[in-house]
Parts: structure tokens; C-alpha cells; sequence
């Protein structure tokens, strides 16, 4: 198989590893963890998203199983994202309020959901590098999109003011030090992932990789970790890398602002800078961090699709592609693959935490992975 040659950019040991349960479920307490999945798994349409076992490129690999949760099924919003802000929204939800937040996309698209869901006004900034198909998608569930010249950072800035002086309430995913409720409440959210898993296997996962931007998704799943895996498995965190703030801030031991000189084709993860509490939860609970290039998405969305890692045909668009990169690339490299374990005793889980969720960049991408 050609993509097996796949190699990783940077690999990082965490030397302050320490992972604690209760540790993590300070940060993200449990009693939130619980609602989060009673609230959500009451909704209409709640079904729990199929976990996939990779058996051909398991073969390929060597290891025992590669498991592959498809959020592209997660209620026709195609991310594990809809789990987040919709959550958020309905808790903070009182009657004729107006929530607001800042995107890139997804998290936009959650919002805006949620708002619809209970019939609220929702305001969504985004800005210019934000695609046409993305603004439709938030447009379609009744939400006034607002284009700010500039970065996301911009957006971020203008949905402040702005909600500060109509009175709106920001359903941000993004922890800050005053900021903490609202982030924990989508990451308590996203957890609910790893109690489905812990339902749909019986296996115990030995290595987790976590693909980060802010952090939100990781510390979401390592919070469900700590809750609901009778044994914690080896956290292993993948971005890309022109935008590995979590690699650098691990490195350094400090929450650390990177700059991104060109952004990666993982739109959702070409990140500068971590959200404070997946710092807090991360900095101890991560094994290791690795990096990988945009090169190889194509290729394995593409491979996704053609079946040629499962039986099945996935959908799985361009971030849900660095788990299965990184993996490669570590099998790839036997001192690593010694270093961690990765034997033929291992049950791996990736996470396809998106669909086609931008629906020209996937058939773009996939003719390319198909060349
Ligand atoms: C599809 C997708 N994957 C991964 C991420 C990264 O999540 P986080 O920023 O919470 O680390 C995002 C964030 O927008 C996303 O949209």
C-alpha cells in the first residue's frame, strides 16, 4: 500500500506526564460530564455514531485493532462539533435571549443549530478566510452570519463588542482565565464521544490519538477518558505542523502562542494558541505529542473513501485524517513504535471527527488522493 511510507514531522516525549482522573475532572467535573449525556442523548434524532474497525490497514500495520469513530454521522451536522455549542446554548438557554460566538466553521454551525433547536436569535462573526459553502451551511439554520475583515482573532474581537452592546450571549468554545463555564460545557459536550466507545467495545483502547487546534476536542475526550475507560490509554496528540501550539507549549512547559506562517488544509486545527483549561487538562494528561504535513491528507481521505483501509466506505474530511498519518508514520518509525508500544497487542482509536463539512474542499481533495 503506498501511503504506508507516510512519515511524521515531529515527535515529542511529555516529560511532565503525570495522567489523574480526579485531576482531569476538576477541570472538567464529572457532574457536567453526566448531564452532558443525559440532556443530549434525549434530543430528537440522538443516535450514537458508528465506531469502525480499519481490518485492512490493521493487516498492513501489525497491531490488533485500529478503531475509527465517524462523526461525520453526528446529527447531520457532519462534526463532532454539533455536540458542543448546541449543548452550550441549550444550558444557558433562557427564553428570547440571543447567543453569539466567533468561528472558523463548525462550532459556528453548532450554535447556530442549538440557537434554532429552542428558537433563539444567533448572531455568528466569521471572517474573510471563511468559506462561502460554510457561511450557507450556518445561513440554513436561520443565523445572521457577520463577515469581519481580517483572522479569526478579528472575529473573535468584533463578536465581543458587539455582543457586549446589544446584550448577547457569547457561546464561545475558547477557555480563557474569566471564560471558563461555557468552554467546559462544549467539552463536557464532546466527552460523551468516549462513553459511546466504551459501550461499542469491549477491547480495552491502548493508544488514543487526539487531533488538536484550541485543545477543546482533546481535553473533551481525555475528561471522558478519565470518567468512563476502565484503563487509561497512552494520550497521544497529533496537529498539523505548521500550527503545533500544543507540541510547542508542552516543549516549553507553558501555554505558548505560535505563529502560523501558512495555514493548513486542517482548517479546524491550524491553530496559534491553546485554550486555557485543555492546557491545564493536557500538559499532564498527554503521553506524547506528534506533528504531521499536510501532504498525506489527500491521500487518506481518499483511502477512507476507496476502502482500502475497512470494509466500509468512509466519509471523512480533511481533519479527521492526522490520526491515521500520524499512526503510519510512528509504525513507520520502529524506534518510536517500540517507544510507545504500538504492538501487536494494541487497540488503537482515531478519531474522524469530521465529514465532508465543506463539501468543495473534499471533492477537491479527493481527486487529488485518488491521483
Ligand atoms: C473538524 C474539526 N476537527 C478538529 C478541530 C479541533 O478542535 P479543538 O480546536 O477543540 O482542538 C476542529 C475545531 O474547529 C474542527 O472543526
Amino acid at each position: 500500500m503506498q501511503n504506508l511510507k507516510f512519515k511524521y514531522s515531529k515527535f515529542l516525549l511529555n516529560k511532565n506526564y503525570n495522567f489523574n482522573r480526579d485531576y482531569v475532572l476538576k477541570y472538567v467535573p464529572s457532574n457536567l460530564l453526566i448531564d452532558a449525556y443525559k440532556t443530549i442523548s434525549k434530543w430528537k434524532s440522538y443516535r450514537r455514531t458508528p465506531l469502525y474497525n480499519l481490518n485492512k490497514l490493521n493487516k498492513d500495520l501489525g497491531l490488533n485493532n485500529i478503531f475509527y469513530k465517524d462523526e461525520s454521522k453526528r446529527f447531520y451536522l457532519k462534526s463532532f462539533k454539533a455536540l458542543g455549542g448546541a449543548y452550550a446554548v441549550e444550558k444557558i438557554s433562557k427564553k428570547k435571549i440571543t447567543v453569539s460566538c466567533a468561528t472558523a466553521g463548525n462550532h459556528g454551525k453548532s450554535v447556530a443549530w442549538g440557537a434554532k433547536r429552542l428558537k433563539l436569535k444567533c448572531k455568528i462573526f466569521v471572517s474573510q478566510n471563511v468559506s462561502k459553502m460554510r457561511i450557507d451551511e450556518m445561513k440554513k439554520f436561520g443565523a445572521e452570519v457577520i463577515r469581519v475583515k481580517g483572522k479569526y482573532e478579528d472575529s473573535l474581537r468584533k463578536c465581543q463588542t458587539q455582543s457586549k452592546k446589544n446584550n448577547w450571549n457569547i457561546i464561545q468554545d475558547v477557555s480563557t482565565k474569566n471564560y471558563r463555564y461555557i468552554p467546559q460545557l462544549t467539552m463536557a459536550g464532546y466527552s460523551i464521544l468516549i462513553r459511546e466507545i466504551s459501550e461499542q467495545t469491549n477491547q480495552y483502547i491502548t493508544h488514543i490519538f487526539l487531533q488538536a487546534g484550541v485543545g477543546g476536542l482533546a481535553a473533551g475526550l481525555v475528561a471522558g477518558v478519565a470518567k468512563y475507560f476502565k484503563r487509561i490509554p497512552k494520550i497521544i496528540i497529533v496537529e498539523p505542523d505548521r500550527a503545533d501550539c500544543v507540541l510547542q507549549s508542552i516543549k516549553s512547559k507553558k501555554l505558548k502562542k505560535i505563529k502560523i506562517r501558512n495555514e493548513s488544509i486542517m482548517g479546524g486545527m491550524s491553530c496559534n494558541k491553546m485554550s486555557l483549561i485543555p492546557w491545564q487538562i493536557l500538559r499532564k494528561a498527554t503521553n506524547c505529542c506528534i506533528s504531521v504535513s499536510d501532504r498525506n491528507v489527500a491521500e487518506v481521505l481518499a483511502s477512507l473513501k476507496d476502502k482500502k483501509y475497512s470494509n466500509t466506505s468512509i466519509i471523512g474530511g480533511e481533519c479527521a485524517t492526522p490520526g491515521i498519518i500520524a499512526l503510519i508514520g510512528m509504525c513507520n518509525d520502529l524506534k518510536t513504535r517500540k517507544l510507545i508500544n504500538l504492538n501487536q497487542n494494541s487497540n488503537i482509536l482515531v478519531i474522524g471527527c469530521e465529514g465532508n463539512t465543506d463539501l468543495k474542499l473534499y471533492k477537491h481533495l479527493l481527486s487529488k488522493g485518488r491521483k
